[in-house]
């Protein structure tokens, strides 16, 4: 049985977040010292996960603006992770440079979702993996989160359904997409779509 501190820690967005981190890393198929690129730092908890969990990958991880983050609090792993400052739709890496791209809620309020699919696409290695983990447009909780976020966040934020991601994510070059809730969470408002660029 947890303790009640255990059961507030699980509650904090550090928690929330490195949990996302970790199941979308059950789906991925890395190789030995892959490239792994984090869409949206925020506070940094994911790329300080992925640096840890991945001790041999080279994490970049970018943001479009960097005033959440503090590094100094983060516990990372043996390679630093790398903070680079862009926007989505818009990223300054190399043509096929990435194993794996991650971006844990955070696709919900990105400017140009499609063309930050293209991207994405454009900067993975044939064969390479997305992982987008966001709130399910299907579960009763989107429209309200939407409603918060335009008053308080973002205006551009919006909730997809698989549907909706689906249909971009085919457009923009993805072949096998797959949808994942966490087992035992079926009916939890956070999904996972892991889509893969075609192999070459
Ligand atoms: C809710 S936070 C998610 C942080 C982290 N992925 C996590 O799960 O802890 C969403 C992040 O997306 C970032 N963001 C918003 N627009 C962006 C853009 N155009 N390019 C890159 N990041 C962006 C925000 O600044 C914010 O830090």
């Amino acid at each position: 049985m947890p303790s009640f501190a255990q059961r507030l820690f699980a509650r904090t967005p550090m928690a929330r977040s490195t949990r996302a981190y970790e199941f979308a890393l059950t789906h991925l198929n890395l190789p030995p010292t892959p490239w792994v690129l984090d869409i949206g730092t925020g506070q940094g908890y994911g790329a300080a996960f992925l640096s840890r969990a991945l001790p041999q990958a080279r994490v970049v991880s970018i943001d479009v603006k960097m005033q959440c983050l503090h590094w100094d609090r983060l516990e990372v792993g043996p390679r630093r992770p790398y903070i680079v400052q862009a926007s989505a739709p818009y990223m300054p890496f190399a043509w096929a440079s990435m194993d794996a791209i991650l971006a844990v809620m955070t696709f919900h309020c990105l400017p140009q979702p499609q063309r930050v699919l293209e991207e994405a696409a454009r900067l993975l290695r044939p064969g390479g993996q997305l992982v987008i983990a966001d709130v399910d447009g299907r579960h009763w909780i989107a429209r309200p989160f939407e409603w918060v976020e335009h008053l308080f966040i973002s205006p551009l934020t919006h909730a997809y359904t698989p549907e909706e991601l689906e249909t971009m994510l085919r457009r923009a070059g993805f072949s096998r997409v797959h949808f994942h809730k966490r087992p035992g969470k079926e009916r939890g408002f956070l999904m996972w779509v892991i889509a893969q660029k075609e192999q070459a």
